[in-house]
């Protein structure tokens, strides 16, 4: 199998993952996969009845489980939810099945895209303004390890065309 036949987008809550995978597999006739969603559809639940009734501990099985289903397919762009990459071996899989691309974005920036939205999102509800931004510095700290080993690292604050545009361009000049 071709690298090139998965696209992963990985990179923090809120950093636009799902619109530009949306975006991106129109872009190369790719079939569009959110890991999220493909949880939701194999639980019958939303990520947040998950993460209170099962626990976050489950709900990362379930997101390395989906994973290994992903990589048989072919030619998609699957936006992994924010924490995937960072559990079990699951960015060595990434690695070895695809090309992938961190849509890197500055804590601050993150904040005022997350603003709103705290409420599908368990793991930032019932965190006041001041200690997201705190809590997220730290996550983002840990979290860059693995975000960092991604084929590509790609500046998230740019438009939705500018970054398509430059991802494509990565795709098609990539001969590894
Ligand atoms: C999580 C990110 C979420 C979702 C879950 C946990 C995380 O996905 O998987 O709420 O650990 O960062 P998005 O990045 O799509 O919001």
């Amino acid at each position: 199998m071709n690298r090139k036949d998965i696209i992963f987008l990985i990179g923090f809550m809120g950093s636009g993952k799902s619109t530009l995978g949306r975006k991106l597999a129109e872009m190369l006739n790719y079939n569009y996969l959110d890991t999220d969603a493909l949880i939701e559809e194999m639980e019958g639940k939303t990520i947040s009845d998950i993460f209170e009734n099962e626990g976050e501990e489950y709900f990362r099985k379930k997101e390395k489980e989906i994973l290994s289903q992903v990589i048989l397919k072919e030619n998609i762009v699957v936006a992994t939810g924010g924490g995937l990459p960072c559990f079990f071996d699951n960015m060595e899989i990434i690695q070895s099945n695809g090309l992938s691309f961190f849509l890197e974005i500055t804590p601050k920036d993150l904040l005022e895209r997350l603003r709103g939205e705290t409420e599908k999102r368990p793991l930032l509800s019932n965190k006041k303004e001041k200690e997201l931004l705190e809590w997220m510095e730290l996550m983002l700290d840990e979290r860059n390890i693995f975000y960092s080993k991604a084929t590509f690292t790609i500046d998230g604050s740019l438009s939705l065309d500018e970054l398509s545009k430059r991802i494509l361009n990565k795709i098609h000049s990539y001969e590894g």
